[in-house]
């Protein structure tokens, strides 16, 4: 049961050799499914696009007309706040036509498949396809099966590339680099698709990553990835740049991995207490939604600076510059100053 999550091996979809979009930027992709495939130059040049894209968010009119004409659908199979509203507004921002199901109110409903679907949507032309599913894999499946980008918005404890874009973008545009600095992921991570896309994305540019969570959440399988591993966060606080706590996710947790809330508050909760051992530089960081009292105190986040709202605020710029890139079609860097709306 715990080795199911824990290494993934799954098919990426490349269009490099067929021109698919002829674009000349770092980014040559079809799709976005997880961060394991991409090179640190291409997570490089998404980051920096996404600050560029930042700059729009900040004009009294926060919007340009890049994406105009170009069809976005919204297919999120599991709840999310974060991840949908960034999409939409992302979308929006760029003039492009976002369309939303879910599958309490889809014809998923009455049991079409997944794939049918796909395919209807598809006959109505759409240009991507950000979906989020309890299943690994769902979005290459995807992938496959249509000619739309598809963007992976969550799959199981698999992946969540944007997620793990938007956590590298607010600690580049703290401590400046990734190389050498050390990352502290605690908590749950053997059900965290966040921890995952983190991992893949800090250790490719050269972060040093440490995971720390219960034994039954964290298994010795994770070390194939590169990883440190510290059971106990007290035994490495002191050594981390960044740390980024990870939500209990009660909704995975089909049998009992710790005793009870007070035993895992007692050793990894991020209490004031405890991140007082931290570095006075480091910074606490959330993918949301936290659960106060079990990963975080209220008054964690007085102790470190901690930037988990500037997490969401710059899921909105990845998202543009990830959908800007897989449907664009543009060339090279997007030069924010150019574009006014109604050009
Ligand atoms: N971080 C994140 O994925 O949040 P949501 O589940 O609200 O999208």
């Amino acid at each position: 049961m715990r080795r199911k999550f824990a290494v993934f091996s799954l098919t990426y979809t490349t269009r490099k050799s067929d021109n698919w979009h002829n674009m000349s930027g770092v980014f040559q992709r079809k799709d976005l499914l997880g961060l394991e495939p991409l090179s640190c130059d291409e997570i490089l040049f998404l980051l920096n696009e996404a600050v560029a894209f930042r700059e729009i968010l900040k004009r009294p009119i926060r919007k340009v007309p890049t994406l105009r004409g170009k069809t976005v659908l919204n297919l999120f199979f599991e709840p999310s706040t974060r991840t949908q509203a960034s999409f939409d507004l992302a979308a929006k921002r760029l003039s492009c036509d976002i369309v939303s199901i879910s599958p309490g109110t889809s014809s998923v409903k009455k049991g079409e498949t997944l794939l049918d679907t796909l395919k209807n949507i598809e006959a109505m032309k759409i240009d991507a396809v950000v979906v989020r599913h309890s299943s690994p894999g769902t979005p290459h499946f995807l992938a496959r099966h249509t000619e739309a980008s598809v963007i992976n918005a969550g799959d199981g404890a698999h992946e969540h590339p944007t997620q793990g874009l938007l956590d590298m973008l607010t600690v580049k545009e703290i401590l400046g680099t990734f190389k050498g600095i050390t990352v502290l992921i605690v908590g749950d991570i053997l059900h965290s698709r966040v921890a995952r896309s983190d991992i893949f994305g800090f250790k490719k540019c050269g972060a040093r990553v440490i995971l720390s969570g219960p034994p039954t959440m964290l298994t010795e399988a994770f070390k194939e990835l590169g990883v440190e591993i510290a059971y106990e966060p007290d035994q490495v606080i002191g050594e981390a740049d960044v740390i980024i706590a990870l939500r209990v996710q009660m909704e995975r947790l089909e049998e009992s991995f710790f005793p009870s809330f007070r035993e895992y508050r007692e050793i990894y909760s991020l209490t004031p207490e405890r991140l007082k051992k931290a570095k006075k530089e480091a910074i606490l960081m959330h993918p949301g939604p936290v659960n106060w009292g079990v990963e975080l105190d209220l008054e964690s986040v007085d102790v470190l600076k901690t930037v988990i709202l500037d997490q969401v605020t710059n899921g909105v710029a990845i998202r543009m510059a990830v959908l800007y890139h897989l449907i664009g079609g543009q060339v090279s860097t997007f030069d924010s100053s150019s574009q006014e709306e109604g050009r």
